[in-house]
């Protein structure tokens, strides 16, 4: 990128720094990130190099220091600052009066004091440690007194800040913290934290966990390329922050957040919780956005029962809403019994898990023709809920948990995560139970099934399965991939045992009479499922490549390669070596996608897919020149042999102005760009009545 080198300084390496902290926050924060992941990647890179040369120059707080410890062999011990409390409960609303009877009458403030509510997040308690506004320790609550020392592995959590506060330049989110605050901070916010003010040492708690959409994402990932899947979100987290390699726990989707001031030295920070977690946030803390603040009991009460009923819409799992005095000073005077404070209360919400009966289990076969059990229960009703089906896995789960059919079982159920099985109750066992065994053949297609070494899954290897036929296409149209509207699975299932489809490319020749002839199809329901699959021809390179299937290539992976690739000959080309060398593609995946474009079955499906117009390329460098280029919102197509430029490096020097490149000249193309021997596509360009231009009148363009 950089054609003008610069002499490197320790102030440019810490403003380089300082931006990437700007965008990291705005990412995993705020959630509102303004540069591409492509355009991110490219300034650590360049802050990566710079500190490979000038090593001396490397500070703890530094973007680069999130990963790289070398694996521990045991966690030391650390004692925290000031006792890690935990929270008496109270169970409904009845509790939560008679908690506030209790403390009233301990001090007559309380009647007429303001209480802060927050969600009881269902996560690991964690101690983080700041000292002159560096991430300098954190540690897991342990007991209380004493916890263990993941520092490392804290690191790598992204929504984390290593240095506080994370912006001086805060105008640059300003805006957003405060349209997201409204409700949180209401107009008298405190005015923006300065670093002078910031205490030399500040301690504070949060909760780590992983939110429902990214253990779900997760799963899906493990599942699709036959590895274990993960039982539970908290499991995974608990288990991802004990690594003793934070390698790995660097791949785990955790975030956290805040709550909580510990200890604060050499600084102050206001009193009052509703007044902290605004503080907490100006510092660049990630602080919930559903905490509200009340100064009437009842009001708690009614907003502790609704949350309840909609606990399903938070984004992580929240077993309950914290209720706090606001004033820390009054809530600290009412003294602690045992280890839970007097002035705060963990209104708890009722358990998810229920017991059931298992009747049956079956196999789906899924798109890589990974074979799933699940049971099948007796219907019962989990917050509001019916719960029919449960997840059971894979057959090592079963056979390891001695999970019969017959058998009661625990089942929980938890935001949009698919409900799972606990355990088997075996006290009630009957005798009546029978033991599960795998089927050795395919439920869909009869063919032998098979296991990789190495793996947990059973596969149908059977590439013409029907199930695994109509899982890819369901996968291809759905709503993170190609998106047609209207093709849902029933329409699939009918076109495959028609004959119909395929595979995917199979949809671009469907015919109106082909759609007509099914059951339930009119004419305007079969224009408008052709109109939505022609509309396919213009989706991304994202959502198509998300589309494809690769093993290990979901929507985040997707949007990662185009950031590296510019279409899907370039990936197609891509060695084995270039893709591990992006970061976040392991050995595994990177072998899948090479695979995936070796075998001829695919490279007839993508020439179908190309002869049917769907080849889109990357916005690769629209993206990172937003609004910058002059070749902004022009499509080239390039053709023959240029005078000083390769292909490769015309397409390259088209999009760092802005512009795009397709492979073939349409009607949306702006302008041809023609060498020697330009062929075919220079006749349908001038047909088209399209621009040609030269080598030289392209710089001149740009000049
Ligand atoms: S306050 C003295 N606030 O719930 C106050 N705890 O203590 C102690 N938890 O494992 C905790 N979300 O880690 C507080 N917004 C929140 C919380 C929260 C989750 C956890 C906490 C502890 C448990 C009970």
């Amino acid at each position: 990128m950089n054609n003008f080198p610069m002499t490197n300084t320790p102030e440019k390496l810490e403003s380089l720094r300082e931006e990437i902290r700007q965008h990291n926050y705005r990412y995993h924060v705020l959630d509102a990130p303004i540069i591409s992941d492509g355009e991110y990647d490219r300034l650590l890179n360049e802050l990566k190099a710079i500190e490979a040369e000038h090593p001396e120059w490397i500070t703890p707080d530094s973007p680069t220091q999130r990963a790289g410890a070398p694996p521990a062999d045991k966690f030391d011990k650390v004692r925290h600052p000031a006792s890690i409390l935990s929270l008496a409960n109270a169970f409904g609303a009845d509790d939560a009066f008679a908690w506030f009877e209790r403390i009233r009458k301990l001090d007559e403030r309380v009647a007429d004091a303001q209480f802060t509510v927050e969600p009881k997040i269902d996560g690991l308690t964690v101690v983080l440690h700041y000292r002159d506004g560096v991430f300098v320790q954190g540690a897991t609550r342990g007991d209380g007194v004493i916890g263990e020392d993941i520092t490392a592995n804290l690191r790598t959590i992204k929504a984390i800040p290593l240095r506080i506060p994370v912006a001086e330049k805060r105008e640059m989110s300003k805006e957003k913290v405060e349209s997201r605050q409204t409700s949180l901070f209401g107009e008298d916010a405190p005015s923006l934290v300065s670093h002078n003010s910031v205490p030399n040492y500040l301690v504070v708690r949060g909760e780590v966990f992983i939110t429902h959409k990214d253990f779900q994402a997760l799963n899906e990932r493990l599942s699709d390329a036959g590895e274990k899947t993960y039982l539970n979100p908290r499991n995974t987290a608990a288990g991802a922050l004990r690594q003793l390699d934070s390698s790995i726990t660097a791949q785990r989707p955790l975030t956290l957040l805040v709550y909580q001031i510990v200890t604060a030295e050499g600084g102050e920070v206001p009193t009052s919780q509703w007044e902290r977690l605004n503080y907490l946030r100006e510092l660049g803390f990630p602080v919930t956005k559903d905490a509200r603040r009340f100064d009437n009991i009842d009001e708690i009460v009614t907003y502790c029962e609704n949350w309840e009923s909609q606990r399903d819409q938070l984004p992580y799992e929240a077993d309950g809403i914290v209720i706090k005095l606001d004033d820390l000073e009054l809530s600290d005077s009412l003294g602690i019994v045992g280890k839970d404070p007097r002035g705060a209360t963990a209104y708890k919400f009722p358990s998810l898990e229920v017991t059931t009966t298992i009747n049956d289990i079956q196999v789906e076969v899924g798109r890589t023709g990974v074979l799933t059990p699940k049971a099948i229960l007796e219907p019962v009703e989990i917050n509001g809920v019916i719960v029919r089906h449960a997840t059971l896995h894979n057959f090592d789960f079963i056979a390891e948990k001695d999970i019969r059919i017959g058998d009661r079982v625990l089942v929980k159920r938890a935001g949009e995560v698919i409900p799972y099985i606990i355990a088997s109750i075996t006290e009630t066992r009957t005798g009546q139970e029978r033991p599960y065994t795998p089927p050795s053949s395919c439920p869909a297609c009869e063919q032998p099934v098979e296991h990789v070494e190495g793996e947990v899954a059973w596969y149908c290897v059977n590439a013409a399965c029907p199930a695994q036929r109509i899982r890819n296409i369901e996968h291809y149209v759905s709503r993170t991939a190609m998106d047609i509207v209207g093709m849902g699975g029933k329409i699939v299932e009918q076109l495959v045992s028609e004959g119909l489809l395929s595979d995917v490319a199979d949809l671009y020749t469907l015919e109106k009479d082909d759609l007509l002839a099914l059951e339930g199809f009119k004419d305007k329901k079969a224009d408008n499922l052709l109109s939505a699959i022609a509309a396919s021809k213009e989706q991304s390179l994202a959502r198509l490549l998300t589309g494809l299937g690769i093993r290990g290539v979901g929507e985040t992976m997707a949007a990662d390669l185009t950031n590296h690739f510019a279409d899907l000959d370039a990936l197609a080309a891509a060695t084995q070596n270039d893709l591990e060398n992006i970061e976040g593609i392991g050995p595994n995946i990177a072998a899948a996608i090479v695979d995936w474009f070796l075998l001829p079955f695919n490279q007839q499906l993508l020439s179908k897919l190309r002869d049917a117009g769907v080849n889109p390329s990357s916005q690769l460098s629209v993206n990172s020149n937003q609004g910058a280029g002059v070749l902004d919102g022009l499509t080239f197509v390039i053709t023959g042999t240029l005078p000083s430029m390769s292909r490769d490096e015309a397409k390259a020097f088209i999009q760092s102005h802005g512009g795009k490149v397709t492979g073939s000249v349409s009607s949306k193309t702006d302008y041809l760009l023609a060498g020697e021997k330009a062929g075919s596509k220079l006749t349908k360009a001038e047909s088209l009545g399209i621009k040609i231009v030269s080598e030289e009148e392209l710089k001149e363009m740009v000049a």
